[in-house]
């Protein structure tokens, strides 16, 4: 196989390799990873819509320097099907991908490079650290990326419950509704408080609620989707007006890529028919990665009309024991010695050593769900 460097603008030389003459061409079966098979799902339910197919070269190179797709669109994140070269024959001309025995999708390759994966997790993931979770799963994906046309065999779908709606389905839920604007609301945690404050600070503006979580793959230790969705049929039986809220799940795997992933989330829910996001304190980010607000702050750098989604923005929001209720630093004048906020990680070891979340972080009726979730694991 010959080896064609290309000389472009960029510091780092990117190698590309030729695809060969078809002669004696295979064909490779692949089972898709969790991660593969939401990004399939994504693409093929039109959730990442303009993107339809995983990206080439072109696209792959100016959504890492520039977030633009090559055609100058918008996009933050590289949509690519990387594969281990060991098990990518040179000769593969087609890619058969597969789900438990299931034939999802063909994808004729027309394409094949190698990605350099520090420059993407410098520019996607802003560190090229091993205890990032979206770069630890962006080198075990491997070190070549395939393009071309897909064609769709089965639609893969990941999650079995009610809830679960296409694009398409849910413009139509929201048309059925006739809500004029509607607010989405992304989350891979269990609903807390401070989660339904910031909903129904926006539902005092605005007509619907999209509820909206992730329930593709997340790191080991976050609580499943399958417990998070019970415990929000039950806050949405409890204290929700059920003609304002729609609760739907988004099959994407989390990135963990913060203000970049908050950027492909919000692009992403125009596509479920939202015309306004909710981006509060650290969207998307893990540990101390970003900026509590380094989200809001490259929204501010995006021009609002290429955007085409309102952002509504948070301030870190918390219950208050002097004022009896969920607030911020915007409407509460107590120190943070009134406040109480639980990490993801303290949540996780109270609920471990089988103790309740207290009422004022959780509603009783989901701390019993997350209690009992946690009991049957
Ligand atoms: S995320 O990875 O999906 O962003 P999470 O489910 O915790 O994590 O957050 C969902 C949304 O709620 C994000 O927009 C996040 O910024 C916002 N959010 C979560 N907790 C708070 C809080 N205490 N105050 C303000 N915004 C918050």
């Amino acid at each position: 196989m010959s080896r064609q460097p290309i000389a472009d603008q960029f510091d780092q030389p990117i190698i590309v390799l030729e695809l060969p003459a078809r002669v004696g061409s295979h064909s490779v079966t692949l089972e898709c990873t969790a991660r593969q098979l939401a990004d399939l799902e994504m693409l093929t339910s039109g959730a990442y819509r303009p993107v339809t197919t995983f990206m080439g070269y072109d696209d792959w190179r100016s959504c890492v320097e520039s977030m633009r797709l090559a055609d100058g669109t918008l996009w933050p994140i590289p949509i690519t099907l990387q594969l281990h070269s060991q098990v990518l024959p040179a000769s593969t001309c087609e890619i058969r991908l597969m789900h438990q025995g299931r034939h999802l999708a063909t994808m004729e390759v027309m394409e094949r490079f190698t990605p350099d994966l520090a420059r993407e997790a410098e520019m996607v993931y802003a560190t090229s650290s091993q205890e990032h979770p979206g770069v630890v799963a962006l080198y075990e994906a491997g070190d070549v990326v395939v393009s071309g046309p897909l064609t769709i065999h089965a639609l893969p779908r990941s999650f079995t419950g009610p809830e679960y709606l296409t694009p398409l389905e849910t413009r139509l839920a929201i048309r059925d509704r006739g809500w004029r604007t509607v607010v989405g609301f992304q989350t891979r945690n269990p609903v807390h408080r401070a989660h339904e404050y910031l909903h129904k600070v926006a539902l005092e503006l605005l007509d619907g609620l999209l509820l909206h979580p992730l329930v593709g793959e997340t790191k080991s230790d976050d609580i499943s989707a399958e417990i998070r969705m019970r415990a929000y049929r039950t806050l949405l039986e409890n204290y929700y007006p059920r003609d304002r809220v729609l609760l739907g799940v988004y099959p994407a795997a989390m990135r963990y890529a913060g203000p970049r992933e908050a950027l492909l989330h919000a692009l992403s829910r125009k596509n479920y028919g939202c015309t306004h996001f909710i981006v509060g304190r650290d969207h998307a980010g893990v540990g101390d990665f970003y900026g509590t607000y380094a989200a809001q702050e490259l929204f501010d750098t995006v021009d609002p009309a290429e955007l085409g989604i309102e952002i509504i923005r948070f301030e870190h929001s918390f219950y208050c024991t002097r004022c009896e209720h969920v607030a911020s630093k915007r409407t509460c004048p107590h120190d943070s010695s009134q406040h109480l906020a639980l990490s993801g990680t303290k949540v996780r070891s109270l609920l471990s050593g089988g103790a309740m979340l207290p009422a004022e972080f959780s509603r009783p009726e989901v701390a019993a769900v997350l209690a009992d979730g946690y009991r049957s694991v």
